[in-house]
């Protein structure tokens, strides 16, 4: 465990690190580390929750002499890395060059006495700085910046892409506002260290992770925090059980299912995290759901957090991501593009319902990258087939193999454009035969879909189940009008308007991937059949009527 064993060397410390995750989810940290100038997702997240354990959380006065704040921390011992950031007040993550000076700042601050109300004499690493000198006018003397931690509003977004020379611009351009940011990473991963201080209070050894899009690398600023409470290094559920010996009493307490146990531990778990964490409100046990979790509001850094238990294949659905999105960088553009053009269209949503979840349209996008000629990435099937015995990985039935190192993966030479491939995209799915197949990464080719749903995404690793289940007909319908609408909005606006003549100064038209994240005129309709009805001459007419009134509007 990082936090004790911080106080030895880092080679110790990484030594550890690696023979847990090793044991328990079969990778090698050290040896796939920056392999081919590609670091795996352990590889990160070791270094990560390293960054984390030596970190605090400051709320502070929005004047805050930056100066004489760094000065009074640095009492407790070198400072390695801080920055400031702004969500409903001033916060401060600092991070220590060592372990040991965040046991002896904790030592030094006191919790606070309110009359006539009780604390919780819990010692967490979120503080706040009282009564240090402010200054009068807001503090630049450092030129750092004061990030907020969300992403551009859509219609700044619109103006920004529209000023660029390409359509592949735009789509790097876009990946680049959206994109999680080095700070917003760190907060992520202190907010998991910080709720594994209170998990540690029943289990010690326990680790907490980020999974999903916090690490997977299709996070947008803002996204929700998945979080995985991982008790398996505890239960040594993979190591080999000796015949004779001592075996621990208290693991005897048992329920006859492992979902019982998980519900169990995530109620006490929860409850602790709504009497004792600070910062935690509006804590809700979901316990019933088909992965049980305590969803919360993480208030000091505004994350919308998600604990899971028991949830490794989540865990290896990340990996995947993470991997296919490091092979090439177009996935990572293309992913980006059309998640940002989903939601601002509403086909998905941050409130759970019978929309395409974002989860869903990533395996869209890789799928469809699949089937480009040549592939621009390989299938599933594929890279179990070069995994080696390191990377064997099993379960509960499901086999969740595949190669975790970089170098074994072979790319074929697809040359085509983010601009092609966005077009193509749409393309693709405006006349894919959803009735009748299924989408299958794993494979990487279509196959007849197993039972009747709308929409069949087989699940990459849980091979029985269908990723988006939830899915109503008419929600896929709104999908492929829009991609149909789409398709043909790319084609008529590719090229930027030519700056300057006799338009007002300052005005801008947008245009290439600006105009798909327009309103759209099919947005509203419940099914495709209704379309057929309206000519197709008066839809292209009311569209380029409403270009005209946003234009108006933007300008
Ligand atoms: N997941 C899964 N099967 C599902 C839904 C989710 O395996 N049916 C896993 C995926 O690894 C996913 C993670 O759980 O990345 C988190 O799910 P979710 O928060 O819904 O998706 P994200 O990828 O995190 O996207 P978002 O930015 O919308 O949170
Ligand atoms: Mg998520």
């Amino acid at each position: 465990r990082l936090h004790t064993i911080g106080r030895g060397s880092l080679a110790k410390c990484l030594q550890k690190v690696d023979t847990f995750l090793h044991r328990n989810i079969g990778t090698n940290v050290v040896a796939v580390q920056e392999k081919n100038g590609f670091k795996s997702l352990y590889a990160v997240q070791a270094e990560r929750q390293e960054q984390a354990e030596k970190s605090v959380l400051i709320s502070c006065h929005s004047r805050t002499n930056e100066q004489k704040f760094l000065k009074y921390i640095a009492n407790y011992g070198d400072i390695q890395k801080y920055f400031f950031y702004e969500s409903y007040g001033m916060y401060a993550v600092v991070e220590f060059a060592n372990q040991e000076s965040v046991a002896s700042l904790l030592e030094g601050t006191a919790i606070p006495s309110i009359s006539h109300e009780s604390l919780v004499p819990f010692k967490s690493r979120l503080l706040s700085m009282r009564n240090l000198d402010a200054v009068d006018l807001p503090n630049q003397s450092s030129g750092k910046k004061r990030q907020a931690q969300t992403s551009i509003p859509i219609n700044e977004l619109i103006q920004r892409l529209s000023k660029e020379e390409s359509i592949d611009q735009q789509i790097t351009s876009l990946t680049e506002a959206y994109q999680l940011t080095e700070e917003n990473c760190r907060l992520r991963f202190l907010v998991c260290s910080l709720l594994k201080d209170i998990a540690a209070a029943f289990f010690p050894e326990c680790t907490i992770m980020p999974f999903g899009s916090s690490v997977n690398g299709f996070g947008k600023l803002g996204c929700d925090l998945d979080m995985f409470l991982d008790l398996d290094g505890i239960s040594g559920k993979n190591a080999t059980m000796p015949k004779s010996g001592l075996f621990l009493e208290y693991q005897m307490k048992r329920a006859n299912l492992e979902r019982i146990v998980t519900q169990n531990i995530l109620s006490v778990i929860g409850e602790c995290v709504d009497q004792f964490g600070p910062g935690c409100v509006g804590v809700q046990k979901i316990l019933n759901a088909r992965c049980p979790l305590v969803r919360f509001v993480h208030q000091p850094s505004g994350f919308q957090c998600d604990l899971t238990a028991n949830n490794r294949v989540a865990m290896k659905s990340t990996e995947l991501l993470y991997l296919y999105g490091e092979l090439d960088p177009r996935v990572r553009h293309l992913v980006f593009t059309v998640r940002c053009w989903a939601r601002a269209h509403s086909i998905t949503s941050s409130i759970p319902g019978a929309w395409i979840s974002n989860f869903s349209l990533t395996v869209m996008v890789l799928f469809f990258l699949q089937r480009r000629s040549p592939p621009i990435i390989p299938t599933l099937d594929h890279l179990r087939d070069l995994a080696g015995p390191e990377d064997k990985c099993v379960i509960e039935d499901n086999d969740c193999t595949f190669v975790s190192d970089f170098s074994k993966i072979q790319l074929e030479s697809n040359t085509e454009t983010l601009e092609q491939l966005l077009c193509e995209f749409f393309e693709f799915y405006s006349s894919f035969s959803f009735r009748t197949l299924s989408i299958n990464i794993r494979k990487g080719k279509e196959q007849n879909k197993p039972e009747v749903a709308p929409l069949h995404i087989q699940n990459p690793f849980e091979t029985t189940l269908n990723v988006s289940k939830n899915v109503n007909a008419s929600q896929l319908d709104r999908f492929v009008a829009l991609c149909q609408e789409s398709s043909w909005l790319i084609q008529q606006n590719k090229t930027a308007p030519s700056r300057g003549g006799t338009k007002a100064k300052g005005a801008i038209t947008p245009w290439g991937v600006s105009t798909l994240l327009l309103p759209s005129q099919v947005a509203g309709i419940k099914s495709r059949k209704r379309r057929k009805f309206e000519p197709a001459s008066e839809r292209i007419k009311s569209l380029l009527e409403s270009l005209k009134n946003i234009n108006k509007e933007l300008n």
